[in-house]
């Protein structure tokens, strides 16, 4: 059980490389199963969620091999998996559905796991199969989906970032034009449409709200490496706005973070931008609103380190969650460390300015996890950040050790934080 010692740092100042996105690599991993020849993933970070997907892809037949940050995946042949575990370590596992069902016309796969977040049903990814041929029922914990894929139109009720990815994947391989409408138009969804194109797909629209797809008989294996991970940039320059740092996210997006930086520059930061990425400077002074939208709204994976930001900011913040209905987690041990939150359903009222002192805090979910770690960097004293689960390292490569270069004091210890701090 990871337990971070987090002591207050002095100011962030230095550089940090943004890694490759785990939610760009996870659906690419996926969609290596639709091609009939080797696919290569470079600068793949060592994520334990990537090792969850590779074991997914592994019960469903692939083969898959690791050369230093490359992932090599061979998938000539398919099966439905038997072995549920790995498919609960993680949401994506989902993404596999979508690939079996262009390949088998039947899948047979364990139901998703990931962060206790909200419910996170698979409905609109099933809708979506549905529309195009494919009848889908639950079972035991598993999805059963049976049909082989017709081209159709798809109108999805809710812009989901999963079932657009599965869907794209299914008609990729699809004979006919297949028109999805509403789809998500996150940069990992243009990612991984840039990645089937590579492989032969032929698709437009990705990154809007229409995609239509053109189905290939088949796609071939290409070298590929994903966009930079926009969450972690953002998590790095939330940590910068409330230690009053000066620091440089190389290689990160400015064009994929526009509603964070936009945010981060209400608050009082200065934010430049040039070939080498981002560089943040200045505290984050004054309160701000977050309303968590799909994309190009701000991120629901950026609100709970938005939210240690705005403890530490001037005035009330409201902050209101539309895209997950249980992501407030991270407020109960922001008050434990002193912050003003109350939370009330979708909504977070936070009264900045309220000093934070250190205590024993839970990592509930990944991005809670990284949120209290950007608060232990500026409360007074000790912060232990218990991590259970390993939720952290789901999902940020050495996240620690990235602050740490940058002047941050934080130490990963196994074992058990200090009894009388949990009942502070
Ligand atoms: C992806 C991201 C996750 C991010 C989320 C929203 C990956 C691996 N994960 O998750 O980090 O927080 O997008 O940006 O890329 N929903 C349904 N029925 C469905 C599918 C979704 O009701 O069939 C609901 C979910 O419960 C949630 C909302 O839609 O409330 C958004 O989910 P979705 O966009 O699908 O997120 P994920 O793909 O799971």
């Amino acid at each position: 059980m990871p337990v971070y010692h987090i002591r207050q740092s002095p100011v962030l100042q230095g550089e940090a490389q943004i890694n490759v996105a785990k939610n760009a690599v996870l659906p690419i991993l996926a969609a290596s199963l639709l091609c009939s020849s080797p696919v290569t993933v470079r600068k793949v970070p060592k994520l334990k969620d990537i090792d969850s997907m590779a074991e997914v892809l592994k019960a469903c037949g692939a083969q898959i091999q690791k050369e230093e940050d490359s992932l090599t995946i061979r998938a000539p042949a398919l099966n439905n998996p038997i072995e549920s575990a790995p498919f609960h370590k993680l949401r994506a596992s989902v993404l596999v559905l979508g690939p079996l069902c262009a390949r088998l016309h039947e899948a047979d796969v364990p139901l998703p796991g990931g962060c206790a977040i909200g419910q996170r049903p698979v409905d609109i990814h099933l809708k979506g199969l549905k529309a195009m041929g494919v009848e889908s029922h639950l079972e035991n914990s598993r999805v059963i989906s049976r049909g082989t894929p017709k081209s159709g139109y798809i109108y999805l009720d809710f812009p989901s970032v999963g079932a657009t990815e599965n869907l794209l994947m299914t008609a990729a391989l699809t004979k006919g034009v297949t028109r999805i409408e509403n789809a998500a138009k996150e940069p990992e969804i243009v990612d991984l449409a840039d990645f089937l194109t590579l492989a032969g797909a032929r698709i437009w629209g990705a990154g809007t709200g229409t995609i239509v797809i053109d189905g290939v008989e088949k796609l071939t294996g290409v070298e590929f490496t994903p966009i930079p991970d926009r969450i972690e940039a953002g998590t790095l320059a939330c940590a910068a706005a409330v230690t009053d740092g000066s620091i440089l996210l190389t290689g990160a997006r400015s064009d994929h973070l526009r509603s964070l930086l936009h945010k981060l520059r209400e608050t009082g930061m200065l934010i430049l931008e040039d070939a080498r990425g981002l560089h943040l400077r200045g505290r984050a002074k004054r309160a701000v609103d977050i309303h968590t939208l799909s994309y190009p709204g701000f991120p629901t994976d950026l609100q709970a380190p938005m939210m240690t930001v705005a403890t530490q900011t001037k005035g009330q913040s409201i902050f209101m969650e539309t895209i997950f209905e249980n992501r407030y987690m991270h407020a109960v041990s922001l008050c434990r460390m002193g912050a003003n939150i109350r939370t009330e359903g979708r909504m977070a009222l936070i009264q900045g300015g309220a000093p934070l002192t250190g205590a024993t805090v839970e990592a509930t979910d990944l991005r809670a996890g990284a949120a209290l770690m950007i608060a232990g960097l500026i409360a007074q004293g000790e912060t232990y950040l218990v991590d259970k689960p390993g939720h952290i390292s789901r999902g940020y490569d050495l996240l620690d050790q990235k602050l740490n270069a940058m002047g941050a004091r934080i130490s990963c210890e196994t074992g058990r934080a200090p009894e009388a701090r949990l009942t502070k």
